[in-house]
């Protein structure tokens, strides 16, 4: 997979990771995945927060089994590699964590009020539009080579998204508007995603793992306050009220007379996300 050389990082993302002091992003024009790419680059021994950006993606993958739409230079496709030495029980928090700090990034970038979908959607208006997505993969887990790498989708620029999901997205640049005469920059926003993950992650390590779940909690209390919700478990289909979030990041619901934990899967709210 990393047989192929990278292509030279454009100079303006070289100075923004460098003026973070992060880590340098490995950059591609054309990839498969830029989640298949890190995940191989990370056995090569590369430091922590290494990040994989590509301008198009051919099988860019999302949560669940889809498929994340990827044309070129309409969107962020970006990788960041994590180690979780240290994090132990804390591991899964990572793709909150990731939430958000992608989640501040944007609204950072851009000034919009995002906000965050369970367990780590970003998201904008209502009903709820989706601004990007995040799809945390781990390779060796429970081995001291262990590595966790968040792949980053952010929708910047509106596309011709196909029919399902063309009233379910939206980009950056769209939700700006056109009081805003310059797209936002490219490299600013992948600096500060993988910035703002490296805050969150050394919050996990520290054992500041409140800071993270409170800072999810507030970017995400739209749907966590009483919010009717339906997903499907293996009791089928199921509607209920979500009342929280978990301190092991399991989304709590009302639902027949008891409380429940979802841990996964895909929850749609009634009144905040088109159904
Ligand atoms: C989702 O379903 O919401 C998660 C989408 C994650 C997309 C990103 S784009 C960069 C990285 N590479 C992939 O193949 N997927 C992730």
């Amino acid at each position: 997979l990393i047989s192929r050389l990278p292509d030279p990082t454009p100079a303006d993302v070289v100075d923004a990771v460098a003026s973070g002091g992060l880590p340098p992003v490995v950059y591609y024009r054309d990839v498969e995945s830029t989640n298949d790419v890190a995940l191989a680059l990370a056995s090569s021994g590369v430091p922590e927060f290494t990040a994989v950006l590509a301008d198009v993606q051919q099988t860019g993958r999302g949560r669940l089994g889809r498929s994340w739409f990827s044309p070129a230079g309409a969107g962020l496709y970006l990788s960041v590699i994590v180690r979780p030495e240290g994090l132990d029980a804390r591991t899964p928090l990572i793709t909150l964590a990731a939430g958000v700090a992608v989640a501040l990034a944007i609204a950072d970038a851009s000034d919009l009020r995002v906000e965050l979908k369970w367990p780590n959607d970003v998201v904008i208006g209502r009903p709820w539009r989706k601004l990007a997505g995040i799809l945390c993969e781990a390779s060796a887990v429970g081995t001291s080579d262990a590595v966790v790498v968040v792949g980053i989708g952010v929708n910047l620029l509106p596309a011709a998204y196909p029919a399902e999901l063309a009233d379910r997205a939206t980009s950056i640049d769209r939700e700006r508007g056109v009081w805003c005469d310059r797209p936002i920059a490219r490299a600013g926003l992948v600096a500060g995603c993988i910035q703002q993950l490296r805050e969150q992650v050394r919050r996990l390590r520290a054992d500041e793992t409140a800071l993270v779940l409170d800072r999810w909690r507030e970017l995400g209390r739209a749907g966590l306050d009483g919010a009717p919700v339906q997903w499907t478990d293996e009791r089928g289909p199921c509607r209920g009220i979500a009342y929280g979030l978990g301190d092991d990041g399991a989304l709590l619901v009302r639902h027949a007379g008891r409380q429940d934990r979802l841990v996964a899967g895909d929850v749609v709210w009634e009144r905040l996300s088109r159904v």
